[in-house]
């Protein structure tokens, strides 16, 4: 019997001690995700709040988080998911089946258009192109059907990457190509407007990025039976403005007589999960202790690098604020593979674990096996129960890169 299948079930001992504290002592073998479902029903609570304040409907985005084992935990809280196409559609639609499912893609692909018309219940298109391709189809199937619009108001500072409203970008339809492309005919095809253009901001940026929105579109508005408000809303973190954000979501719903949906992804599992890994060796390079760890920041939290983003380490500092500091990067060839500088109050020894936290968003569904990496397993953590939701084996790494068998 493998190690693993032995494993498939631990209980957390330490009672009593905070959950980062009890998944530390643990067993559970490292690298690993763990997926704190105590954690996810808060923020869901939280969801669930402003839903029934409000009467808007909150979707799960599925790029940020799509551990499905936990769906039906968060089925209690939200009115559905949100895909990016055709495969996170059908698992909206297979794992959340009794709730919405929602697709956006800035272009769909012919040959699986009529597959996602068994999936989803709101199509949204990203241009009048698009719209006039395949709203006909959608429409004839009883499907909702949505426009991308993009108000190219940028309320975000520094990382272009991440903002549909910087100049020159692809997502959504413009005021401009609104004019010069929608017809009667096509405008007759929509039920509802969507807008993206957030990225872990508070609700003043949602605040200011309405007004755009009104003054461009406020007309058409009027004419739709939903808005579709997008991701980037912040909503579970501590110092976000939830009154703020009712009152704006109430003024859309009375103003233009619409439903209202969010469709957060980072709002639904902020601070939900943690990735536990641990020391490998250490390599002294002039002033610089690297820490070798069994995790890789390229392979396992891309965003870290690409966000680029600095992640939560449970008793690490920032570097120099306590006596020990250290460099942890992973064990691939990639020089840059850096999580970052973290100092600690006593000296790190090898096979010590640690703990990442905020590890739940934009992980699991991003990660990859660069350098023959394996997958990091995914746990989940409830009261004081461990459970492996996963089996990665080399057959896992081999199989995305040929010949299957
Ligand atoms: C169309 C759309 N909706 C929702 C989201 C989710 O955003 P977040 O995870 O920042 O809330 C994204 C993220 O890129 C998106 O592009």
């Amino acid at each position: 019997m493998r190690m693993k299948e032995k494993l498939q079930h631990l209980k957390l001992s330490d009672a009593g001690a905070d959950m980062p504290r009890r998944i530390l002592c643990s067993d559970i073998p490292t690298p690993c995700y763990v997926i704190d479902e105590g954690k996810l029903r808060e923020n869901g609570k939280i969801l669930k709040e402003i839903q029934d304040a409000t009467g808007c409907r909150i979707l799960l985005a599925q790029k940020a988080f799509s551990n499905y084992d936990l769906y039906p935990v968060l089925g209690e809280y939200l009115a559905g998911t949100e895909a990016s196409g055709l495969f996170e559609a059908r698992l909206g639609r297979e794992e959340m089946p009794d709730k919405e499912c929602h697709v956006f893609s800035a272009a769909y692909v012919p040959e699986q258009f009529d597959e996602l018309l068994q999936y989803a219940d709101h199509i949204v298109f990203n241009s009048p192109n698009q719209l006039r391709m395949y709203g006909p189809a959608a429409k004839k199937a009883g499907k909702q059907v949505g426009l991308r619009i993009n108000p190219l108001c940028q309320t975000q500072e520094g990382h272009e990457i991440y903002d549909p409203c910087a100049p020159g970008g692809r997502l959504g339809t413009t005021k401009q190509a609104w004019d010069e492309q929608m017809d009667e005919e096509l405008i007759g095809l929509l039920d509802g407007l969507h807008f993206h253009t957030l990225c872990e901001q508070n609700s003043d940026a949602l605040e200011i990025t309405l007004r755009a929105v009104e003054e461009q579109f406020g007309p058409v508005m009027k004419q739709m039976r939903w808005i579709n408000m997008g991701g980037g809303h912040h909503i579970t973190r501590a110092d976000y403005d939830r009154d703020l954000l009712k009152k704006l979501i109430c003024h859309v719903r009375d103003t233009y007589d619409v439903i209202v949906y969010l469709e957060p992804g980072e709002a639904v599992a902020l601070n939900a999960g943690y990735l536990c890994t641990r020391v490998l060796d250490f390599v002294k390079n002039g002033d610089v202790v690297n820490a070798i760890l069994d995790m890789s920041a390229a392979c396992h939290t891309p965003d870290v690098l690409e966000m680029p983003y600095r992640p939560p380490l449970y008793e690490g500092f920032e570097a120099g604020e306590k006596p020990y500091t250290y460099r942890l990067g992973g064990p691939t060839c990639l020089s840059g593979d850096i999580i970052g500088d973290y100092a600690f109050e006593r000296p790190l020894e090898a096979g010590q674990r640690l703990l990442f936290e905020d590890m739940a968003i934009y992980t699991t569904c991003k990660n990859n096996t660069f350098n023959g990496m394996p997958l990091p397993d995914i746990w989940v953590v409830k009261e004081d129960e461990a459970i492996c939701l996963t089996d990665f084996t080399y057959e896992d790494f081999k199989g995305r890169l040929g010949t299957k068998n």
